[in-house]
């Protein structure tokens, strides 16, 4: 594999970080292929609890690669079907926690929606201004976009193109955490060892029932978010965690 996305493991956590600086992260067909690789790789291992996606300081990702689109026929883009691919990290079971900062553009506002948690730093400026370019977002944009804050902040954003600060996007709801820029990775980081230290097959049931969330009318949710809670009942890590409780003491959890 080329260095498109470098991977390296911390504990229980897999930190994965795009790598294409001159291109402010565009998010080119083989760079999406390497990522969507790794992150299945994270998921595929026992050792790893939670994975951090984050790009640069000035971009986490200025979207798509437009040299890679410019010149395609319709044909070619429904033969690539070059978005349907990224269903595959809406698969990933483990919690992702994006660290983002500087431009968090098109399909890198996108990418960052596909993940979990959002560690931004206080320079993130959040877009979708495909509509600039002549076309309108294609991995999630204008679908996952007003699911997170709503038709009007979203019909904004993607009809004017225009980019949200860190602080706007905080306030929309778009952000989980916003912090000072020198700390965007290390505090994603830190979180994902918190995270790390839960019960890491809960922590996947609990990201499962969120995600149903947005795709199922509410009654449905209600059901298999309690049919989730039943099956933790089956496992040893909520034995445990009872029992700590009741005895005073910390977990000591086994991811089983
Ligand atoms: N694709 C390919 N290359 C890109 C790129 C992209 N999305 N974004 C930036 N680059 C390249 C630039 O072409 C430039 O390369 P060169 O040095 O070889 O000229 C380099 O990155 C640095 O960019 P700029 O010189 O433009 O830097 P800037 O600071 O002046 O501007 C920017 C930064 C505002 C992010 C500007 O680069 C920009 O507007 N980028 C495009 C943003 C965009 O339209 N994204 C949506 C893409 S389509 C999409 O994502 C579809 C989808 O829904 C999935």
């Amino acid at each position: 594999m080329s260095e498109l996305v470098l991977s390296e493991t911390d504990g229980h956590v897999g930190i994965l970080t795009l790598n294409r600086p001159k291109v402010l992260n565009a998010l080119s067909l083989e760079l999406m292929d390497e990522l969507i690789g790794r992150l299945e790789a994270f998921d595929a291992d026992d050792q790893i609890y939670v994975i951090v996606l984050s790009g640069s300081e000035r971009a986490f990702a200025a979207g798509a690669d437009i040299n890679q689109m410019a010149d395609q026929s319709v044909v070619d883009m429904y033969l690539r079907n070059q978005f349907a691919k990224w269903e595959r990290i809406k698969r990933i079971s483990k919690p992702i926690i994006a660290a983002v900062s500087g431009y968090v553009l098109g399909g890198g506002c996108e990418l960052m929606m596909h993940c979990d948690i959002i560690v931004a730093s206080e320079t993130a400026q959040i877009g979708q201004p495909e509509i600039n370019i002549g076309i309108i977002p294609g991995a999630g944009g204008t679908q996952r976009l007003p699911r997170a804050i709503g038709k009007f902040q979203a019909m904004d954003m993607v009809l004017s193109g225009r980019f949200l600060t860190a602080d706007e996007a905080y306030r929309a709801g778009l952000l989980s955490r916003v912090v000072p820029v020198e700390h965007f990775r290390s505090e994603a980081i830190r979180l994902a060892h918190e995270l790390a230290a839960k019960p890491p097959l809960q922590l996947r049931m609990a990201k499962e029932a969120v995600l149903k969330a947005w795709e199922t009318p509410l009654a449905l949710g209600m059901e298999y978010e309690r049919k989730l809670l039943y099956l933790c009942f089956a496992t040893q890590d909520q034995k445990e965690g009872m029992k700590a409780f009741i005895e005073k003491r910390k977990p000591e959890f086994v991811g089983r």
